[in-house]
């Protein structure tokens, strides 16, 4: 059993901090974005250095709380067996372990701590304990898509888009070590100077990578694309401007009417984002077919079979790979079937399958132009093995991709679709496309902002009859930039 000296729970505490388990823990650095600006006449410099001052005083409490999470962290080892506390049922374990941090407090005199200040460590202490630790409120927060550590002291998240840094810190490189251990081994992973990096995945389904020193130089590093965000709507990109109105019903259209859509962009541009909204316009009562390296789509339509690659185990062995999936998906009478990123040899099914009736796919590609992106899906032939005259090859790709759509990422930080282009034919030995829409960049403002607008081309799509054909509201005057 648990040693627990003159035990006296303080109930008043175990219900408050029972109760401020599920609120968000961040509050300290939500209210840094708080200071905002008080009145038009506040010098802007005030607010900055108020913003500076409020992140610096959340810094000292998280580091302050830090120290003495540390100092209760270490006394709890000494009097609790851990161990035993994690074969317990989570709740009589919560339960020991507020009593057993509560007893400590109760009889420390080096650490006076206020009620809100021991429901701060001790919450910390239970991340430690049944968590990531520091990760753990990073992880409760649904805005945050991407948390990013380099080394024990530097944790950043991105949201809708904006990196920023947080205060969260590890106490040093051991105890994130001790942090990626944890996460590594929930998947029956292990990570060591042997194999110093590793793709694992939390029980929320979000991808985490962690590379550890001697390859990574300046401690180890963790990767986490959270899976469980609030994703991203149509509504969204266009409140953030990513898209214009009339490129997104064009979008909503030519998904509809089952074209082939490749989304193509580089590095963090928002494809996935993308493909999972326009996976969002496939209806609902078709049966659709997911293949993804890692699971990130999340559709909401009721008949959606997830499949996902699978890496060989430490013996190298039992790889599935994407094109396997493709294969296979093809023999489950699939409407459609939605590649999360082409990268390989699983170009030349899913092509083949597009050129034998199986339209509506979608898929992205990494490219930074609809040009590259046709060139890349080129080279993926090549690499698999394909010796077909270069333009057999175009025309067999010409004829499978309809619609390509490119996102990119822009130094403003700011993700936009740049160009929706149409695959015409081929002329000679090139692929021909033409331009529908595309933004328009003006310049640069003073504060680094990107200008631009959102233009049609006046090119009318060849597929517009074929959508108004099946009674899909095209309007002509999207096209059309004068209206
Ligand atoms: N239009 C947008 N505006 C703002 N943020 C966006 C937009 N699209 C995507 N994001 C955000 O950008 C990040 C990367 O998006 P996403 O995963 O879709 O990109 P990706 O191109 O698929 O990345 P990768 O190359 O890693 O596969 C996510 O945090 C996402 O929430
Ligand atoms: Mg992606």
């Amino acid at each position: 059993m648990f040693f627990r000296k003159n035990s006296s729970p303080n109930n008043e505490l175990e219900s408050h901090v029972k109760g401020s388990r599920d609120s968000k823990s961040i509050d300290s650095v939500k209210t840094i974005s708080e200071v905002e600006t008080t009145s038009d006449t506040e010098d802007v410099h005030d607010v900055v250095s108020l913003k500076q001052k409020a992140i610096e005083d959340t810094r000292k409490q998280l580091e302050q709380d830090l120290a003495v999470k540390h100092y209760f962290h270490r006394k709890l080892m000494d009097t609790l067996d851990l161990g035993l506390l994690a074969s317990l049922e989570e709740k009589t374990a919560r339960t020991e372990l507020q009593n057993a941090v509560c007893q400590l407090m109760d009889d420390d005199n080096e650490h006076p701590l206020s009620l809100e200040g021991r429901q701060r460590v001790l919450s910390q202490i239970e991340d430690e304990v049944f968590g990531l630790g520091p990760l753990e409120p990073l992880l409760k927060d649904t805005s945050v898509s991407d948390i990013l550590v380099n080394g024990a002291k530097n944790v950043y998240v991105e949201r809708f888009g904006r990196l920023e840094k947080t205060p969260y810190t590890f106490l040093d490189d051991r105890h994130l070590r001790n942090i990626i251990d944890r996460i590594v081994s929930l998947v029956g992973r292990r990570i060591d100077e042997a194999s110093p990096m590793v793709d694992a995945r939390l029980t929320d389904g979000s991808r985490v990578n962690a590379i550890i020193p001697p390859l990574a130089i300046d401690g180890p590093s963790v990767s986490i694309r959270r899976f469980a965000v609030d994703r991203l709507t149509m509504d969204n990109l266009l409140e953030l401007d990513s898209v214009s109105p009339e490129m997104a019903m064009f979008v909503e259209g030519a998904v509809k009417g089952e074209l082939n859509v490749l989304i193509s962009g580089g590095t963090g541009s928002g494809k996935t984002t993308t493909l999972n909204i326009f996976s969002g316009f496939i209806p609902s009562d078709q049966r659709i077919i997911t293949i993804e390296d890692s699971a990130e789509l999340q559709l909401q339509q009721p008949h959606v079979i997830r499949l996902e690659t699978r890496p060989a185990n430490l013996e190298g062995k039992g790889e599935i790979t994407q094109r396997e999936l493709v294969k296979n998906s093809l023999r489950m009478r699939p409407d459609r079937i939605v590649v999360g990123e082409v990268r390989g040899s699983e170009a030349v099914d899913m092509l083949s399958a597009m050129n034998t009736g199986h339209d509506g796919s979608l898929a992205t590609i990494h490219a930074n132009t609809p040009r590259d992106a046709l060139s890349r899906v080129e080279n993926m032939f090549a690499m698999a093995g394909w010796t077909i005259s270069a333009k057999n090859l175009r025309s067999q790709i010409a004829s499978a991709i309809h619609i390509v759509v490119q996102m990119e990422r822009q130094e403003d930080g700011k993700r936009r679709m740049v160009s929706i282009q149409e695959i015409n034919g081929m002329e000679g030995e090139v692929i021909t496309m033409s331009e529908i829409f595309r933004f328009e960049r003006e310049g640069v403002d003073s504060e680094g902002n990107v200008k631009g607008k959102y233009v049609a081309t006046g090119v009318v799509p060849d597929c517009h009859s074929h959508l108004t054909k099946r009674g899909i509201d095209v309007p002509f005057e999207l096209f059309n930039d004068l209206k």
